[in-house]
């Protein structure tokens, strides 16, 4: 199991160990806390529904917490979240003396990271992400097909938290399962099998699957900001909400190692078409070794046509993140609104194989880039 060791609790999101964190550092409603403005919007909800005050800061080009930026949002703070974005270790030598020097507590988000691990250099220290913050959570279904979970590891200096008191909505597990199912079918390499999908969702009347990782084949959806809201709220009925037990027999028997390979080996091909495709931007040109991505993030002018493009294809790409938070100032951060608005994620998923890999680079280069 990744991240287990004495001080880690397994809970039934990355959300909920937030909400976890945030009692087990022992932070009061009315503390000030430094967050990303760039933000899926997901981890900026167990703060304030905890009744914290926001103060935001912004990234620079290499999606890093901005120096400036985070000095002014961690003044009077109790504590600061800092986020490893799709996968790459961040560079927090600057936030870490920051809040060492202040006092604050620092919150490590490896939500997109859970294989990766900082290399000597570029932090302060090596070894898997998180492990030197006052706490640092992971989320198992953005990496791994398993219906939910979430880890919450506690630094040195710190009990861990108890364990968690309440099983997982069973209900939502299962139809989360159910959708799992049905996605791994919907993205076969047999246009029949994704044919029959189709059929069957289209009778049901269903949208794309929640937690798909793109499109509906053949359309691209446009969600409301209140239904996205919807996905991104955190609900306090599933504040003490443990992991569920098929999540905890699934990590049980992933092959992590090959998890992590199969990630870096389809970043890597991809990258590689995009090199002489301008119009597709790597949103990170760099990734470090110990790096294990999310996606491969990239920027484009037109992400819409793009993204039409490729569900044309059956090939779904994301879009990060749609939906503006309305705590963030988004006048005092153009950029970052403008990344919410461009940013792409290509799928880089262990199952994609030699097939899925090729179909990508095809459908990448057929795109005419407006
Ligand atoms: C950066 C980041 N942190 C935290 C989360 C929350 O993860 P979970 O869905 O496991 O609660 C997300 C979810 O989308 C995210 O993108």
């Amino acid at each position: 199991m990744p991240v287990a060791g004495d001080n880690t609790t397994f809970w039934f999101s990355a959300r909920v160990a937030l909400g976890q964190a945030i009692q087990g550092l022992g932070l009061r409603r009315g503390d000030r806390v430094a967050l990303p403005a760039f933000a899926c919007g997901s981890e900026l909800e167990p703060f304030l529904l905890a009744g914290l005050q926001p103060q935001f800061f912004g990234v620079t080009d290499e999606l890093d917490p901005d120096p400036e930026s985070f000095d002014a949002a961690v003044e009077g703070a109790a504590a600061a979240l800092v986020t490893h974005y799709f996968g790459r270790p961040a560079d927090l030598s600057h936030v870490r003396a920051a809040c060492r020097q202040r006092g604050v507590r620092l919150i490590e988000d490896a939500a997109h990271a859970l294989y990766s691990e900082a290399e000597l250099g570029a932090g302060d220290e090596a070894g898997p992400l998180g492990w030197s913050a006052d706490a640092a959570v992971y989320s198992f279904p953005k990496l791994l097909p398993v219906p939910d979970g979430g880890a919450l590891v506690m630094g040195a200096e710190f009990d861990a938290v108890p364990a968690a008191r309440e099983p997982a909505p069973a209900d939502v597990v299962s139809r989360r399962l159910r959708r799992q199912v049905g996605l791994g079918l919907r993205s076969s390499s047999q246009p029949w099998l994704r044919a029959a999908v189709r059929f069957a969702l289209d009778r049901r009347g269903r949208r794309a699957p929640e937690g798909s990782e793109g499109e509906p084949e053949g359309g691209v959806e446009e969600e409301s900001q209140d239904e996205l809201y919807d996905l991104i709220r955190c609900r306090s009925e599933w504040s003490q909400c443990g992991m569920s037990r098929t999540s905890a027999r699934l990590l049980g028997s992933a092959d992590h190692a090959s998890v992590a390979r199969l990630r870096r080996e389809h970043a890597a091909h991809l990258a590689e078409v995009l090199s002489d495709r301008p119009a597709i931007r790597p949103a990170i040109p760099r990734w470090p070794r110990g790096a294990v991505p999310l996606f491969l993030p990239i920027t484009v002018d037109d992400p819409l046509s793009l993204r039409r493009h490729m569900a044309a294809r059956a090939i779904g790409v994301k879009h990060i993140w749609p939906y503006r938070h309305p705590a963030v100032p988004w006048e005092r951060f153009p950029r970052e609104a403008w990344l919410k608005q461009n940013l792409l994620g290509l799928p880089v998923h262990q199952s994609l194989g030699e097939h899925g890999r090729a179909r990508l680079g095809e459908a990448l280069r057929g795109w005419s880039g407006t």
